[in-house]
């Protein structure tokens, strides 16, 4: 599996791997079951705006995965996205993403990841928590606001 920034020769890659999702990968990152919007998210990710990074995971050509960062209007702060393909999950590509995305992010300043998850979205909850990142949490009805400190990830934190 090969992490890198994705360019304008990802958008529709990028548009296959969203309308792949089943129902329920699409409602947890999108919030939503039927996304208007998945044009305008892919040009997000292959032409970032400034502050903005974005990462694809490939294999064999193929991508398999993306996360995003965007950075907040509070300085320091961050709020991370992540979706796998669809039949992708549990080999490790949410947590490749997340570790590459967390470096680039301490690198360029940034001391918190922020993420507003269903709270019923088990899946990301726990590659957050099986990576060992420092992460507090707060629930307000159905979603929870995680926060990850990345002033004390260390390299030793098996992300
Ligand atoms: C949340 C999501 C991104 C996780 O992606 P993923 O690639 O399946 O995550 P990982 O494979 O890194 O980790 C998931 C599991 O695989 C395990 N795993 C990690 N590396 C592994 C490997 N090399 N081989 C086998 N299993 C592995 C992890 O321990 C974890 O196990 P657990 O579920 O029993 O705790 C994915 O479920 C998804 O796209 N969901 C829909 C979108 C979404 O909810 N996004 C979050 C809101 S923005």
């Amino acid at each position: 599996m090969k992490v890198r920034r994705l360019n304008h020769d990802d958008y529709d890659a990028v548009v296959l791997l969203a309308t792949e999702l089943d129902a329920e990968e699409r409602y947890m990152r999108f919030f939503t079951l039927h996304p208007a919007y998945i044009g305008e998210w892919a040009l997000s990710l292959t032409a970032p705006a400034k502050g903005v990074v974005a990462l694809g995971a490939f294999e064999d050509g193929d991508l398999i995965g993306v996360a995003n960062y965007s950075e907040l209007s509070r300085s320091g702060y961050a709020e991370i996205a992540v979706v796998v393909a669809h039949e992708q999950h549990h080999r490790g590509v949410g947590t490749a993403l997340l570790r590459t995305l967390a470096e680039i992010a301490k690198d360029s300043g940034q001391h918190r990841f922020v993420a507003d998850v269903l709270f019923e979205n088990y899946a990301m909850r726990r590659v957050l928590s099986d990576a060992g990142w420092p992460i507090s949490q707060h629930r307000d009805g159905s979603v929870l606001s995680l926060e990850v400190d990345l002033d004390t990830l260390t390299d030793n934190t098996p992300s």
